[in-house]
């Protein structure tokens, strides 16, 4: 599939397949379980948009009594973070829960810090921070995240719940954009 961004053509090219990405969910959702008991319950927080596919698959794994709450945060335009970190929708709260974080990738790690800050500042009881995706080589600052799917690259990726300029969310599996050929 070829996309064009700011009149360049790039091409998306499959990056992790749609059953690695399913074996991966699994392992993480078991890992949760072990780690987290059948018992406690536990408040999901969900980043839209790009989370929320991922989110799907992991809560359907989980064997504790989950509830759902969703956030929406903006940095992006295009390829390009913006700088600028905006919660669209207010925090729910979160005092004396057990929060898992749930976040499609975690880039250079401003969105989830700002996320873990901003609920910290509401004393869980224990907050978790789970991401599909993870580009170390583009962290700012160390970052602690506690369960991550797949390390990657720098390159931009889409599919899988990540977009770009909201487009291609759907794809089921998820594609970094290379120069094409
Ligand atoms: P960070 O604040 O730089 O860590 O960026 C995190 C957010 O930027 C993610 O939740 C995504 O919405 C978006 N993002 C970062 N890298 C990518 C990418 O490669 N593809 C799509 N969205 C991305």
């Amino acid at each position: 599939m070829k996309v064009t961004v700011n009149q360049q053509i790039l091409e998306a090219k499959i990056l992790i397949p749609e059953a690695k990405l399913r074996a991966r969910i699994g392992e993480l959702a078991q890992s949760l379980n072990e780690d987290l008991g059948e018992d406690e319950p536990l408040l999901v927080l969900i980043v839209l948009n790009g989370a929320l596919i991922f989110a799907a698959d992991l809560m359907r794994g989980l064997k504790m009594p989950t509830e759902i709450e969703t956030v929406r945060v903006s940095s992006y335009e295009g390829m390009k973070s913006t700088g600028k970190l905006n919660f669209l929708t207010p925090l729910p709260d979160m005092a004396g829960r057990n929060v898992l974080v749930v976040e499609d990738i975690v880039d250079t790690g401003r969105t989830v810090r700002h996320i873990i800050q901003s609920i910290q500042a509401m004393a869980p009881k224990r907050l978790l921070v789970c991401a599909l995706l993870d580009k170390p080589s583009e962290h700012e600052a160390p970052i602690k995240i506690d369960y991550t799917g797949f390390e990657i690259g720098k390159n931009f990726v889409i599919g899988f719940g990540l977009d770009l300029d909201g487009k291609f969310r759907n794809l089921p599996y998820v594609a970094e954009l290379v120069p094409a050929k």
